[in-house]
C-alpha cells in the first residue's frame, strides 16, 4: 500500500517531505490507525496541531454545523464564528485585540510588518530573535532565523534583521539600544530541540524594553493553546509581551492562525495596511473556539497535569539509562528527551514500535502529544521507550 502511494507520488509531487511508512486509515484520539487496523500512538498531535487529538467529535459536530450555515464569506462579512473566538482569545490571554490569518509564518509575518509600522514613526528599524528559533518559511520569518538549511541559495532577506544567541544577556545588552524596534523570541524553542528562555533573560529583555521602547513578540505558534500547561508558554515567566503570534493548535486540525495585540500596539494599523482572504475562516473559527473551550475547562490542567506525570517517568528513565539519555527538558506536554546521540534512528526505531514521534536539533526526540491522553498512554510511551533502550543495552554488549 505505501510503496503504491509513494510511486504515485513520486511522480507527480514535488518531494520535499519524508514520508513515514505507514498507510493511514484513519485516526481517533491520540492514535492513528492502518489500513491493517494497527494502531500507533500519536505523540507528534501532527506537529502540535491535533490539540484535542483526532476525530474529536465536538469538534467534528462544530464543524459540521458551519459548513451547513456557510463556510466562506471573505472578511467583507462580520462573521460569528471569528467574534466569538477573539473574544475567548481575548478572555483567555488578557491581551486586548486580535487578528486572524491561516497559518504560522503568516501570523509571524503580520506581527513583523505590524512592528515595523510601530517603529517606523520612532526612528525603530532593527528587529532581533535568537538562534534555535524558527518563525516559518517566509522572507521576514527566514530574516529572524539562522539555521542555514533553511536560507542557503534563496537570499537576500529583509535588512534590519539579526539573529542573537539564545539566552545569552550579554550580546543581548550589546546589541540592543534607541534603534531597536522589536525582540521576538519562542520561550520555549520548538524546532531549536525544547529549548527554555531562561527567567534571567527575559528580565533582562523586559529591563531593556523599559529602557528603550521597543516591542516584544512571543512566538507562541507552537508552545501556546495550553500544551505547556499554561495557556501560553510566556505565562510561565514574569513578564508580558507586546505581540502573540498563534497557530498551529488554535484550530485543532483545520488551518487557523492568529495574531493578538497589547492595547500598545492595538492601533498601529488602519484600514487596508494588512489582510488575507482565508484568515479566520468560519469553519476553522467552529473548530478552534471547540478547541479553546476544552483548553479552558480542562485540556490546559490537564496537559499540566500528565506532563508532570510524563516528565517523572521519563526521569526515571534517564536515571536506568545514563549512557542514552543526557536530559529532559520542556513544560506540560511540549517536551524533548535529549539523546546522547542523533535521535534520528532511535525514532525510526520508535515507530517500530508503534509510537509517532519526531526528532528536532538533531539529538532530540520531541514528544508532542494531544492535551488528551492520560496516564495509560504516558506508561505505554514509557514501556516502547524502555524496550528500545534495553535493547540498544543488550546489542551494545560484547
Ligand atoms: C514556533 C513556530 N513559529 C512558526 C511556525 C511556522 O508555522 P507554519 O508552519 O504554520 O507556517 C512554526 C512551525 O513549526 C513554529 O513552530
Amino acid at each position: 500500500m505505501v510503496s503504491n502511494l509513494s510511486e504515485r507520488e513520486k511522480s507527480v509531487m514535488y518531494g520535499i517531505y519524508k514520508r513515514l511508512p505507514i498507510t493511514v486509515d484513519y485516526a481517533q484520539g491520540c492514535r492513528i490507525y492502518d489500513v491493517e487496523g494497527k494502531p500507533y500512538l500519536d505523540f507528534l498531535s501532527g506537529i502540535a496541531v491535533n490539540t484535542l487529538g483526532h476525530s474529536h467529535p465536538k469538534i467534528q459536530n462544530a464543524i459540521e454545523h458551519q459548513i451547513r450555515r456557510y463556510m466562506h464569506l471573505s472578511n467583507y462579512f462580520y462573521q460569528e464564528p471569528q467574534i466569538a473566538l477573539a473574544e475567548k482569545l481575548v478572555a483567555l490571554s488578557g491581551l486586548s485585540k486580535v487578528y486572524f490569518s491561516n497559518s504560522g509564518a503568516e501570523s509571524f509575518e503580520g506581527a513583523l510588518k505590524l512592528a515595523a509600522k510601530w517603529g517606523s514613526v520612532r526612528g525603530k528599524k532593527n528587529m532581533y530573535a535568537f538562534s534555535g528559533g524558527f518563525h516559518g518559511r517566509t522572507y521576514g520569518s527566514l530574516s529572524m532565523m539562522d539555521k542555514p538549511l533553511y536560507k542557503e541559495g534563496m537570499g537576500p532577506f529583509l535588512d534590519n534583521k539579526f539573529v542573537l544567541p539564545f539566552n545569552d544577556c550579554e550580546a543581548l545588552r550589546a546589541a540592543i539600544d534607541e534603534k531597536t524596534c522589536a525582540v521576538a523570541l519562542e520561550c520555549i524553542q520548538g524546532e531549536g530541540g525544547i529549548s527554555m528562555v531562561t527567567q534571567e533573560f527575559i528580565d533582562e529583555l523586559t529591563a531593556l524594553r523599559q529602557k528603550y521602547d521597543f516591542l516584544i513578540i512571543a512566538d507562541e505558534i507552537q508552545g501556546g493553546v495550553g500544551r505547556t500547561g499554561k495557556f501560553m508558554s510566556y505565562m510561565h515567566y514574569k513578564f508580558t509581551p507586546d505581540i502573540v503570534t498563534l497557530a498551529k493548535g488554535i484550530g485543532g486540525g483545520l488551518p487557523l492562525g492568529a495574531i493578538l495585540f497589547h492595547e500598545r500596539v492595538a492601533d498601529v494599523w488602519v484600514r487596508g495596511n494588512h489582510g488575507t482572504t482565508f484568515g479566520g475562516n468560519a469553519v476553522s473559527c467552529a473548530a478552534g473556539l471547540v478547541v479553546l473551550n476544552e483548553v479552558e475547562e480542562w485540556a490546559e490542567s490537564n496537559a499540566a497535569a500528565i506532563g508532570e506525570y510524563l516528565q517523572l517517568r521519563l526521569g526515571e528513565l534517564a536515571h536506568n539509562f545514563p549512557r542514552d539519555i543526557v536530559e529532559i527538558r520542556g513544560k506540560g506536554l511540549m517536551v524533548g528527551i535529549v539523546m546522547s546521540y542523533d535521535a534520528q534512528e532511535f525514532v525510526d526505531a520508535l515507530l517500530q514500535e508503534k509510537v509517532i514521534c519526531n526528532v528536532t536539533a538533531g539529538s532530540v526526540v520531541r514528544v508532542l502529544p494531544p492535551l488528551i491522553i492520560g496516564k495509560q498512554d504516558v506508561d505505554e510511551f514509557i514501556e516502547a521507550l524502555t524496550k528500545l533502550l534495553t535493547n540498544r543495552e543488550t546489542q551494545s554488549k560484547p
